[in-house]
């Protein structure tokens, strides 16, 4: 399950195509000088489109992701072209804020921001049993599953925990005042996950190794772990639920069992009791 090198620190190895990119336009640059009279870098978005084109082509060998390409192409044209816009510098801190804000370390977590909607929200009541659980979310987001769930199930005990600090202050002014919700702020892989019936994930495919190792380790026998929209490689779940929005969102269901879960384990029917369908098709 190793990451390739490029997909393994993405930010880096982006950063390696765009100075490759760099060095590509410096070098011929220079040859064409002693070659011929042409000066194409005094055109900067001449320049600046070479080098998008040379980072592009690196991160194509690196085996990046397709839309990185886009990414690389347009990264120094578009700083060109709004570099001659003459906006005031303030605004492209208070972006800089602002995304730092919303996404935090997402260069690290590789984990960006969306929500789930609303009837994956009603799906997943729909899965708690009728007596009193405790459920997790594992990077809640704006704390908008947990407030429906909250108010689904008065007698249940919700808790998220947020990393970034707009979406956690979000969370917790949202969830002000219902008694069965906590949101707090900080990093959820220190959180030790055997006190919860459920833990809610929707997050990435990047961290759902090093999750369901977690989840083997620390949760307790019975509890279910749900990945909304990210099966954890090679393990196949217990149940999938297909939820009916617009996105066909898909709950995958698994209950982790101690120690690192060989692939047949996590998919035996049997040690997995039937967990009730949702039934909104709303
Ligand atoms: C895709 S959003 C899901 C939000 C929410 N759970 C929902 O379903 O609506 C994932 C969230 O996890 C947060 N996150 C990612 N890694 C985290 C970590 N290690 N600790 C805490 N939050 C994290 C991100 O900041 C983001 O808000």
């Amino acid at each position: 399950m190793a990451d390739a090198p490029s997909q393994a620190v993405p930010l880096r190895a982006a950063l390696l195509a765009q100075a490759g990119g760099v060095a590509t336009v410096l070098v011929l640059a220079f040859a064409l000088a002693q070659a011929t009279q042409l000066a194409f870098w005094q055109v900067p978005l001449v320049a600046a489109l070479m080098q998008g084109v040379a980072a592009a082509l690196i991160a194509l060998w690196q085996r990046a992701p397709r839309w990185w390409l886009l990414i690389h192409i347009g990264f120094i044209p578009l700083a060109v072209i709004v570099h001659g816009l003459d906006i005031a510098p303030g605004w492209f801190l208070a972006a800089f804020v602002l995304t730092l804000l919303i996404f935090w370390r997402t260069d690290q977590s590789r984990v960006p921001l969306y929500l789930s909607n609303r009837r994956t929200a009603n799906a997943l009541a729909a899965l708690l049993p009728a007596t009193p659980i405790t459920l997790i979310d594992l990077g809640c987001g704006m704390g908008g599953l947990l407030k429906h769930l909250a108010k689904a199930r008065p007698d249940c005990r919700f808790v998220g925990i947020e990393h970034a600090p707009l979406p956690c202050l979000i969370a917790q002014l949202r969830t002000r005042g219902i008694a069965n919700v906590t949101v707090r702020r900080g990093d959820f892989w220190p959180e030790p996950l055997g006190g919860y019936d459920f833990v809610y994930a929707f997050l990435s495919p990047a961290p759902m190794p090093r999750l369901w190792r977690k989840a083997c380790a620390e949760m307790a026998p019975g509890a279910i772990l749900v990945s909304n929209s990210f099966a954890v490689p090679e393990i196949v779940p217990g149940t999938e639920i297909e939820v009916a929005d617009r996105r066909t969102t898909r709950l995958y269901l698994y209950r982790p069992t101690v120690g690192f879960a060989q692939p047949d384990l996590a998919g035996d029917s049997a040690a997995f009791p039937a967990i009730p369908h949702p039934p909104d098709r709303q």
